[in-house]
Parts: C-alpha cells; sequence; structure tokens
C-alpha cells in the first residue's frame, strides 16, 4: 500500500544544500573585496575605446578663439591664437572635476579643490600634479582634424 502523503525529503539532502549554499556565500563574501581592489586598480583608462578624428568646423574655429565642445566622453577647449590652434581636455587630473577657461588671467581653474593650470595645460598649483590631456588638432587638406591622442609634451 502507497502513502496518500507526499515523502519528506532526506534530512541529508537537505543538510548538503545548506552546506553547499553557505559555501557559495562565504566565498562570494570573501572575493568581493578583492574585487573592489581590483576595480580600484584598474585604471578606466585602460579599458577606453579611441574616439574617431572629429573634422573642426573651419569657420568657427578660424574665427573664434575659443570653441566648446564635446568630444566622445571628453569636454573640449579649442583655443587659438596667433600661433597655433590647440585643444585640452577640461578634465582636472587631480579627481575629474571640470576645470574652467578664465580668459583674463590666461589659466584653467579648477573649483573643486582649486588647483590650476597655464595656457599650455601644465600644473600651476596644486593638489594636481599632471598637466591637462592635450588633443592633437592637425591640419589636413584644409581641414581641421582633432584627434584623441594626447599630445607629448
Ligand atoms: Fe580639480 Fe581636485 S578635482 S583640484
Amino acid at each position: 500500500m502507497t502513502s496518500p502523503l507526499p515523502q519528506q525529503a532526506d534530512p541529508t539532502e537537505k543538510r548538503r544544500f545548506l552546506k553547499q549554499l553557505l559555501l557559495g556565500a562565504s566565498a562570494a563574501y570573501l572575493f568581493a573585496p578583492f574585487y573592489a581592489v581590483w576595480r580600484y586598480l584598474v585604471s578606466p583608462s585602460e579599458k577606453r575605446v579611441p574616439i574617431a578624428p572629429l573634422t573642426l568646423n573651419g569657420g568657427d574655429v578660424e574665427s573664434e578663439r575659443l570653441t566648446f565642445l564635446r568630444f566622445g566622453d571628453k569636454n573640449v577647449l579649442v583655443r587659438r591664437d596667433a600661433n597655433a590652434v590647440r585643444a585640452f581636455n577640461l578634465r582636472c587630473t587631480h579627481a575629474g572635476c571640470t576645470v574652467e577657461w578664465q580668459d583674463a588671467a590666461q589659466k584653467f581653474v579648477c573649483h573643486c579643490h582649486g588647483a590650476e593650470f597655464h595656457a599650455d595645460g601644465t600644473v600651476a598649483k596644486l593638489p594636481a600634479t599632471e598637466p591637462l590631456e592635450e588633443l592633437t588638432v592637425r591640419r589636413e587638406q584644409g581641414r581641421m582634424i582633432l584627434f584623441d591622442e594626447a599630445k607629448q609634451r
């Protein structure tokens, strides 16, 4: 004769399942700090995808001394002076705030922690220790093209 009630699970099976569950949770708990450290150490710049070159609107850049534009994920200032056209990523190298160009003083200022940069992007005042990223602007076949490649200083 068969029993009408469903059979109860074997207590040793339950125990084995709970052990595996506890082991998995413990492993995840122990691994989490290593994952966080790994994410911190791997620079986002190592994961970045290069931005396609951008043809600058010659008219605007030729006539305006200052042109602000978005280039991929970067806020860029293209500045024209008597000698050249230069482009700077406005991301502060200290902690990533956006710097402001102060035309009267001819310098970049970061309002987050007070860093300042000279007009050529070099550091004028701490806490930033690295210069602003300067992007390459080349004139090709009469057009000005902005490239996502840091200029060598
Ligand atoms: Fe610019 Fe700190 S982020 S000074």
